[in-house]
């Protein structure tokens, strides 16, 4: 089919042209003879006008027009009259795809909240606001994919199915064709998954991190881009059960180019979008302008959108030790008056999340990198400092969010990390291929890992994660 993208009519200063666009109605009007329809075909948030001098033979096929519609149209391109688009469709005649009956068709041209959205996800890529994000998260991927690969890194594909726990929480989904009504069972009466289908017990990935450490450790630099799942039962509004990350990993490098390497990527990704979709940061930052004003003074953003973007841009990441963050914590007016939900009382605690605000949004003002952690709050798989008691970690925070990556430096002893695996009780049968790689050129190593609805969330200014991803999975919801 022939047919020019709306977002091209648009550009256009060249009028009187014969075009065919083809897309949604927005929305329909119809003043004596002439009828204006909005059609959207998401190649842009502006919708193209219509206007159709009706005639009788229009005036039946119009009939069949109603929000939501998909047409074809033919027309000339005119320079326009009205206010807020230089050009519109003067249209000759309109092909009816599909109408969408009005008594039954949920999207009427007016604000949905976000929470009757999601009940029609199938549907909400067809409103500005997600038009929107989904639009900037495609530009997010492409993004990504470019900075890696401008900077000679090697995307690889790590394994969805695994039969090991990187994270160590032991929040994974489990991958089983045994018959759950009828389990087979080993003399000890346990399950016996030498009859599953890949004769061990197997999982969805939690982190491709393990299987990164391997490429990195003949490739040199990688990252991977890919879903993860996590079978955490925590509903808010940052957590997924099933959400997309990314995993640099590098070999020769310490915690310090880990993080000038996070700091680096992140402004690239918040300049790409400045630069390369403003239109939809403008409306979303409109949007949220307006959802601001229902919110009590007190708790209105200091910043819009826009601005928050630009901060990031130009503003150094403050680096910060735990053990300082600790301290600030410990002696804050909200930790003293008792306004923190979990109050901060000695060293070695995890921090929360409104932690992790207090320090970037309240006490720094600016993104924060925070590092060298205790050892008993992170991963296994992190490189211990001479003190004995903290590991080479990093964690971004940023304003709205808190962390955004999570990373660190990795052990690259095979004896300090075959220590830890032990007196961590992870099964040694599932680590070994991860412990040959310290064992056969072994390297001071590192890597993170970017949360890609979290940075989607910062960059669109949207306040829930289920509204970044077209289909979110949360506890109890895997509609669509
Ligand atoms: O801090 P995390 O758990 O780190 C890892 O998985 C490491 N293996 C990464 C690495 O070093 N290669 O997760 C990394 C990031 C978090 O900072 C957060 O942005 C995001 O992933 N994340 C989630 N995003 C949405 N929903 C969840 N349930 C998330 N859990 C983590
Ligand atoms: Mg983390």
């Amino acid at each position: 089919m022939k047919r020019t993208k709306i977002s091209e009519v648009l550009n256009s200063t060249e009028f009187g042209k014969e075009t065919t666009v083809m897309g949604w109605v927005r929305t329909k009007r119809v003043s004596k003879n002439v009828c204006f329809i909005a059609l959207n075909d998401g190649s842009t948030i502006n919708n193209l006008q219509v206007v159709l001098d009706v005639n009788p033979e229009l005036e039946q096929k119009l009939a069949g027009v109603h929000t939501g519609a998909a047409l074809s149209v033919d027309g000339k391109t005119v320079e326009s009259m009205g206010s807020g688009q230089k050009v519109e469709l003067q249209a000759k005649d309109i092909t009816v795809f599909g109408d969408a009956n009005p008594d039954e068709y949920p999207l009427q041209p007016k604000r949905h909240s976000l929470e009757f959205l999601r009940e029609i996800a199938h549907l909400r890529f067809r409103t500005n606001t997600f038009g929107a994000i989904f639009r900037i998260r495609h530009a997010m991927t492409f993004a990504i994919h470019n900075f890696f690969n401008s900077k000679g890194f090697y995307n690889v594909h790590t394994p969805l199915i695994t039969g090991s726990d990187c994270e160590g929480a032991g929040e994974m989904f489990q991958v089983t064709t045994l018959d759950l009504n009828n389990l087979p069972r080993t003399e000890e009466g346990k399950i016996d998954y030498s009859q599953d289908f890949f004769g061990k017990s197997t999982n969805l990935t939690v982190s491709g991190q393990l299987e990164g450490e391997l490429a990195a450790t003949a490739l040199s630099q990688i990252y991977t881009f890919g879903p993860t799942f996590r079978a955490e039962n925590s509903n808010t509004p940052r957590h997924l059960a099933e959400f997309w990350m990314i995993e640099p990993e590098v070999a020769f490098f310490d915690l310090e180019d880990n993080m000038n390497l996070a700091e680096e990527m992140l402004k690239y990704l918040v300049k790409y979008a400045l630069d390369n979709c403003r239109d939809d940061i403008e409306f979303l930052c409109k949007r949220r302008e307006e959802e601001q004003k229902q919110k009590p003074a007190n708790e209105r953003d200091e910043m819009n959108l826009i601005e928050r973007l630009e901060f990031v841009l130009h503003n150094d990441f403050a680096r910060v030790t735990y053990t300082e963050a600790i301290d600030i914590l410990m002696n804050s007016k909200p930790n003293k008056t008792g306004k923190f939900v979990y109050p901060v009382d000695k060293w070695g605690v995890d921090l929360q999340s409104e932690h992790e605000r207090y320090l970037v949004e309240k006490h720094y003002k600016r993104p924060v990198i925070l590092i060298n952690y205790p050892k008993e709050i992170k991963a296994f798989y992190m490189k211990q400092n001479e003190d004995g008691k903290t590991v080479r970690a990093m964690d971004v925070l940023f304003p709205q969010i808190g962390e955004i990556i999570g990373g660190s430096q990795r052990e690259e002893s095979y004896e300090k990390l075959l220590a830890t695996i032990e007196e961590r009780n992870i099964p040694k049968k599932d680590m070994w291929w991860y412990l040959e790689t310290r064992k056969f050129g072994t390297v001071p190593h590192s890597g993170f890992g970017l949360g890609f609805e979290r940075l989607i969330l910062f960059v669109t200014g949207m306040s829930n994660i289920r509204d970044v991803i077209p289909f979110p999975r949360t506890p109890k919801t895997a509609e669509f």
